[in-house]
């Protein structure tokens, strides 16, 4: 396991540069964040602002041009793809914006998927429990293609947690989701930070879910635009909206 205390994720100074020349966008710019140990971070900014970029570098999927990420004490940015890899899939859970489940496998494969990727056993009774866990106890024959989004996105979810990963870090978890869904995933999160002594970083367009989180930070144009501890969904609401309306 990572640190008991300080921080499990932090970010100096990361940028991540997409093209060059006239083309070039700075989709991260000079971002430094921290987040601690059982913590339940919300990351909100306008369509384009970095969110995904941001959550990729920080789990090791995406690889900054420049700055430094390290996670439980590892810094990211020297190691090869294979010891990147062991890492992700020791220390890390990702619930990606678009679902990513393989079509070919019914939802309890998808689930099982990490573990058997890890080489370790598959407890049928533990992949039940993580599908019961997002409410789809019933559905672990069926394939994605026989599920509705929402159900998609919760099985994604339930492959996420199965590892009882350090850190999750999810890409609107609950864009696909009905208020009701929604809110038992964000409950679901909320435990797992408060109970389970995970760190949770979570995107979300929805002030009512960052409104879930112990503290919501602003992107905007690849630049942290400040931060709300503790906020309610009005506030969180209001300064959106403040953001939205932020000049180029
Ligand atoms: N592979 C890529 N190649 C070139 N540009 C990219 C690439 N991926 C992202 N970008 C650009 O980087 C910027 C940030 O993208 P990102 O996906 O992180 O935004 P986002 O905040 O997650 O947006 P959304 O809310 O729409 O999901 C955007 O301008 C995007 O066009
Ligand atoms: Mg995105």
């Amino acid at each position: 396991m990572g640190q008991r205390n300080g921080d499990v994720v932090a970010l100096r100074r990361v940028s991540r540069r997409y093209g060059s020349g006239d083309s070039v966008v700075n989709a991260l710019d000079e971002v430094s964040l921290a987040f601690p140990h059982g913590s339940f971070t919300a990351v909100m900014g306008p369509s384009g602002s970095g969110k995904s970029t941001l959550l990729q570098c920080a789990a090791g999927l995406d690889r900054p041009t420049s700055g430094s990420v390290t996670v439980g004490g590892t810094e990211l940015t020297g190691l090869g793809e294979r010891r990147l890899t062991l890492l992700r899939r020791e220390r890390i859970g990702f619930v990606f914006q678009a679902f990513n489940l393989l079509p070919a496998l019914t939802a309890e494969q998808n689930v099982a998927l990490p573990l058997r990727l890890a080489g370790r056993r598959v407890p049928r009774a533990r992949v039940r429990a993580a599908l019961a866990q997002v409410g789809l106890g019933d559905r672990a024959r069926h394939r994605p293609a026989q599920l509705s989004g929402g159900q998609q996105q919760r099985i994604a979810l339930a492959r996420a947690l199965i590892t009882r990963p350090e850190v999750l870090f999810a890409d609107e978890p609950t864009g696909a989701l009905d208020s009701r869904t929604g809110h038992e995933v964000l409950t679901l999160l909320r435990g797992i930070a408060d109970h389970e002594g995970g760190t949770v970083v979570m995107v979300t367009h929805d002030p009512v879910a960052a409104a879930r989180a112990d503290r919501v930070v602003f992107l905007v144009d690849g630049r942290v635009h400040g931060e709300l501890a503790g906020a309610g969904a009005d506030a969180v609401a209001a300064r959106m909206t403040g953001l939205e309306t932020v000049p180029c």
